[in-house]
């Protein structure tokens, strides 16, 4: 029997998924791999920046992402059990991602509902000529684990953070006040920086302090006001991996369908701060375009949830160029379509309202970014009842709804 189960092991299922969808899957010897081994002596420096990360989970996908210090060549190896046995290399236009330090790889035709162990995988790149590439060692990840979206799970809860603004404990320590509650992801509802400047503030403030979950259970982002500042905020946008690669996306996930909008700069674009580099304007009415098509879905329609995420609340705020555009664009549609509840951050107040006059809907702001005015926001649902529970950052209670469905 144990000769049996090595000689399955000495074979992988090499799976290469491409972006636009197409699957190949070829068999290749382990010993393909091992043998790459012994070129590890080239170079030791070779390391990871950052533990893997999940990204924009579903029934049948998930996308995986790292960083490495140096250029490499980078797959992924998954499976249903600890052995994993599958490889999954990014492809795109016949070419497998190569020569990078932004890893990233989805992983499709996964099974719903099920446990998947994985482990990431970075052959560094020690010269790259057009007929001769040397590589150098390869490193490789723990073993971790994920699921698999159920598509018909009666249940999903979830944890929102916002205006963390450079903080990278209050990540820790607002996670921690969960305890041990169970969730499925954690929404970034924008503002995690103060404006961005480079690759390690990335990491130091946003994936080093989330890794604290997100090897195994995902976080979906949305772009708050301050991360479309600095000389690196066209960049940030390589290092997280939303539905679609979008910054304005749905999902569903049990009986909530949830809509993220990017509510962009919070003042016009013509403001002299940002010298006639933003468009702002046409991104929210291309938005709102978008964002009408979404709620005539039939799924937007049947959830017995319908929820919407983003920074810039356009009520319970200021009067800003932004606040204003989102409550005529999108806040119109929110009417008209009748969603459930909003989710938003920005104003470092936090607040809960209940429906009224402008809105016909559950109305929710997080707090911070100061010790003593942060939040954590916990939102869980079945197909009858959701939750909405707001924490301060000692751990009390300061907020409490609870939504019976319409539909
Ligand atoms: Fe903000």
């Amino acid at each position: 029997m144990k000769e049996e189960k090595n000689s399955r092991r000495s074979f992988l299922t090499k799976t290469i998924a491409g972006i636009s969808g197409s699957v190949i899957a070829t068999s290749i010897p382990l010993s393909a791999l091992a043998s790459n081994t012994n070129t590890e002596v080239l170079d030791a420096k070779h390391d990871f920046l950052t533990k893997p990360y999940l990204q924009a989970p579903t029934s049948d996908s998930i996308t995986i992402m790292w960083l490495t210090n140096l250029l490499c060549l980078n797959w992924v190896e998954y499976g249903e059990t600890e052995k994993l046995g599958t490889k999954a290399q990014q492809c795109a236009h016949g070419m497998m991602n190569t020569n990078s330090k932004i890893n990233t790889v989805t992983l499709k035709n996964l099974k719903p509902d099920t446990k998947y162990f994985y482990k990431v995988f970075s052959k560094q790149i020690l010269d790259f000529q057009p007929y001769k590439i040397t590589f150098g060692n390869i490193i490789s990840s723990e073993t971790y684990q994920f699921n698999t979206l159920d598509p018909k799970a009666k249940e999903v809860s979830w944890l929102v953070l916002n205006d963390i603004h450079d903080r990278p404990e209050s990540f820790g320590e607002l996670i921690h006040l969960n305890q041990n509650e169970p969730y499925d992801f954690v929404f970034l509802n924008g503002d995690m920086f103060d404006y961005q400047t480079d690759e390690k503030q990335i990491i130091d403030h946003l994936l080093h302090p989330c890794s604290l979950f997100s090897a195994e259970k995902p976080f979906m982002f949305v772009r708050g006001n301050h991360e479309t500042r600095g000389k690196f905020s066209r960049n940030l946008l390589d290092y997280y991996y939303n539905y679609n690669k979008k910054e304005y996306y749905t999902f569903q996930m049990g009986p909530v369908f949830t809509i993220v909008l990017d509510t962009g700069e919070d003042k016009k674009d013509s403001h002299p701060v940002y010298g006639g580099t933003v468009n702002y304007d046409s991104y929210r009415e291309e938005q709102a375009v978008w964002l009408e098509k979404q709620m005539k879905s039939k799924a937007f329609k049947n959830a017995p949830f319908r929820v919407v995420m983003m920074h810039i609340p356009h009520y319970h705020s200021d009067e800003e160029h932004g606040t204003t555009e989102c409550r005529r664009l999108f806040g119109t549609l929110f009417e008209k379509y009748k969603i459930d509840l909003f989710v938003a951050g920005h104003t470092h107040e936090y607040g809960m309202f209940e429906p009224n006059t402008d809105h016909s809907y559950h109305f929710v702001i997080g707090g911070g970014p100061e010790t003593g005015i942060r939040t954590l926001i916990r939102i869980k649902a079945n197909s009858k009842v959701l939750n909405l529970q707001m924490l301060n950052d000692s751990g009390k209670e300061i907020g409490l709804f609870t939504l019976n469905t319409k539909r």
